[in-house]
């Protein structure tokens, strides 16, 4: 691994906009679940507001798709009874009056923060201008952010990329873009549109911003163990952290974050739990598809890891499932956790 830069406390501008609406005040602690289609929905933020999570943030919702008042989209947006971090919803579209009105029909009292999304790099998104095509233009983003933050109730905050590529790296902009439009905070994955998920994260680079920023920068990129979470935290200078991914293989990073000792966890018992929680949400097909996708990624690592995930996938019986994950997490008890190694690929494409 690269040597870090030295340690940089976050000046004191900085330390005083924190307070700006009072939003980032509000994080249980500064381990935050990153957004992520199709995971990150009102039964995982649950599960990860149980394994203490710092801020909780939903997938990406069309703010078309929620004017459309499409059940789907709004089913996204749902949060669950008395979290113990602050829940929001991440908007996007390439019209700031979508957004507006989408956050309008969004409840004041549940709803923590809206969140714009300002780096999904697939096509179909940035071709309309939204995404990261909104970082190619600061001028534009100021004025659109502006033009959001004057017209919603709800606390704003956003999650960029460093830039559209090396080319034009817009990190610096566009952060201060969104500190004069009046944003809480600006979460930063740490790598262009065009590198997509490959190479590294540029923490160098979200330090840089750190050190520079007038408002909170939450860093994210390739975390994938509380260790590293904790170094990056004290050593670039952010204000927080987003995980994503690493949060998927290790559910309980969040609480090894906070010191706890998971020794003693059972991958079985947090699937139990997972289930439980998705059967007062989802019909049993849309309960059996996430509880699949969910005992794949705990199973990741240990011995026998691929013959168990192509019996999940060829039975169609969520008590089938439950039973098979059952019996390969028992044989698994006696081993050590898997580590989530930094050279392994893992879920290489995102919204974000
Ligand atoms: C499956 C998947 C879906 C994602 N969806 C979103 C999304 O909806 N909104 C967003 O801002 N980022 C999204 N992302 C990006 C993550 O929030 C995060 O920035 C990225 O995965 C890097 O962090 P990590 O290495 O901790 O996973 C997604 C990532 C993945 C892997």
């Amino acid at each position: 691994m690269k040597p870090l830069p030295p340690a940089v406390p976050a000046d004191a501008a900085r330390t005083e906009n924190k307070g700006r609406g009072g939003l980032f005040a509000r994080a249980r602690n500064p381990f935050w679940l990153a957004p992520m289609a199709g995971i990150t929905d009102v039964v995982f933020r649950r599960l990860m507001d149980e394994m203490q999570a710092g801020v909780l943030v939903s997938e990406l919702v069309s703010a078309k798709g929620l004017l459309f008042n499409s059940a789907k989209t709004r089913k996204m947006t749902e949060v669950h009874a008395n979290p113990g971090a602050p829940v929001g919803v991440q908007l996007f579209g390439e019209s700031a009056e979508d957004i507006i009105a989408a956050a309008q029909g969004l409840c004041r009292e549940t709803v923590a923060f809206i969140d714009i999304n300002l780096g999904c790099p697939v096509k179909k998104v940035v071709k309309k201008g939204s995404g990261a095509a909104l970082m190619r233009d600061p001028g534009y983003l100021e004025k659109y952010l502006s033009r959001i933050r004057q017209n919603i109730d709800h606390p704003l905050t956003v999650k960029m990329r460093t830039g559209w590529s090396d080319e034009e790296l817009t990190i610096h902009e566009c952060v201060e873009a969104a500190d004069r439009a009046g944003c809480e905070w600006v979460a930063i994955h740490g790598r262009t549109r065009a590198q997509g998920y490959e190479g590294r994260a540029d923490w160098d680079l979200i330090a840089d911003v750190a050190r520079k920023a007038q408002i909170p920068i939450i860093g994210n990129g390739d975390i994938r163990s509380a260790r590293q979470a904790k170094d990056r935290l004290a050593e670039t200078g952010v204000d927080a952290v987003m995980i994503g991914r690493g949060a998927l293989r290790n559910p309980w990073l969040f609480r090894e974050c906070l010191g706890e000792d998971t020794a003693e966890r059972s991958p079985f018992t947090l699937l139990c739990r997972y289930q439980e929680l998705l059967a007062g949400c989802y019909d049993t097909r849309n309960t059996l598809l996430r509880v699949r996708k969910f005992a794949t990624w705990l199973a990741f690592g240990y011995p026998g890891a691929a013959a168990f995930r192509r019996g999940l996938f060829e039975t169609h019986s969520l008590a089938v499932v439950m039973r098979l994950a059952d019996e390969f997490f028992r044989q698994a008890a006696h081993l050590p956790a898997p580590r989530f190694e930094d050279s392994e690929a893992f879920m290489m494409g995102g919204h974000g």
